[in-house]
């Protein structure tokens, strides 16, 4: 039996830090300039796609889908992360989700990889606000990402840059999308929050992820 996961993959907005309302906030307002109306229920489904793909869900939600070129769609993608930029501005280190700065030290003391696999392209300036950088083995490059979650892409290009099986790692994600992508690469997934399926464990909010649960859905599963 292997003893412990080769690495542990966290997505960011939401499991981190609660940027995912920032996103739904900064999405709320361009939206509104563009005369559709958007909720956090329909945010949800944005939770893990990309700046491109979410402006066209919303497009689409607004029955205004290929109303606009793709240069006007640009600039309101523009205008977005412009919103969503200065919203970044209130975080501190103050603004890490209950128990994550605690798990990530307890993995660096058991020496488990730890990687982030997050679509956005704003990460590594969120890790730095929260000064988590170096809490992180590797970090995926979204740039380099060609499709969004449920696609696995993401978590395998943070599994490659580890150098570890995905098989042999456990994924953590507050998204359905996410929860998809995670086991799409056949890692076990860990899920944040209420309303996701298929997640390998499920715990209501960050509080609750401890490295003795990891460890014990680990074992329990391997
Ligand atoms: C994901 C978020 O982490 O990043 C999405 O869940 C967001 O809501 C995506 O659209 C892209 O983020 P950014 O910062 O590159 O616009
Ligand atoms: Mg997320």
């Amino acid at each position: 039996m292997i003893l412990k996961p080769q690495a542990i993959i966290f997505d960011l907005d939401g499991v981190i830090t609660d940027t995912a309302h920032l996103h739904f906030l900064a999405w709320r307002q361009v939206a509104n300039e563009v005369g559709i109306a958007i909720d956090e229920t329909f945010n949800d489904s944005l939770k893990g796609i990309s700046r491109g793909e979410s402006l066209q869900r919303i497009l689409q939600y607004g029955g205004k889908a290929g109303e606009f070129t793709p240069e006007v769609c640009a600039q309101l993608a523009e205008r977005k992360n412009r919103l969503y930029v200065h919203s970044l501005r209130q975080l501190t280190v103050n603004s890490v989700l209950p128990g994550i700065r605690e798990l990530l030290m307890t993995l660096r003391e058991e020496r488990i990889p730890v990687g982030l696999a997050s679509v956005s392209l704003n990460a590594p300036t969120i890790l730095q606000s929260l000064d988590l950088s170096a809490c992180f083995d590797f970090c995926a490059d979204a740039a380099l990402i060609t499709h969004s979650k449920p696609d696995p892409e993401i978590f395998l290009a943070a599994c490659a840059g580890l150098g570890v099986e995905p098989q042999q790692c456990i994924g953590i994600e507050d998204a359905q999308a996410g929860i998809d992508a995670i086991n799409a690469c056949g890692m076990l997934s860990v899920g944040i929050g209420t309303g996701l399926n298929g997640a390998s464990l499920q715990f209501p909010s960050t509080e609750f992820l401890t490295w003795p649960c990891l460890s014990a859905l680990w074992q329990h599963d391997k």
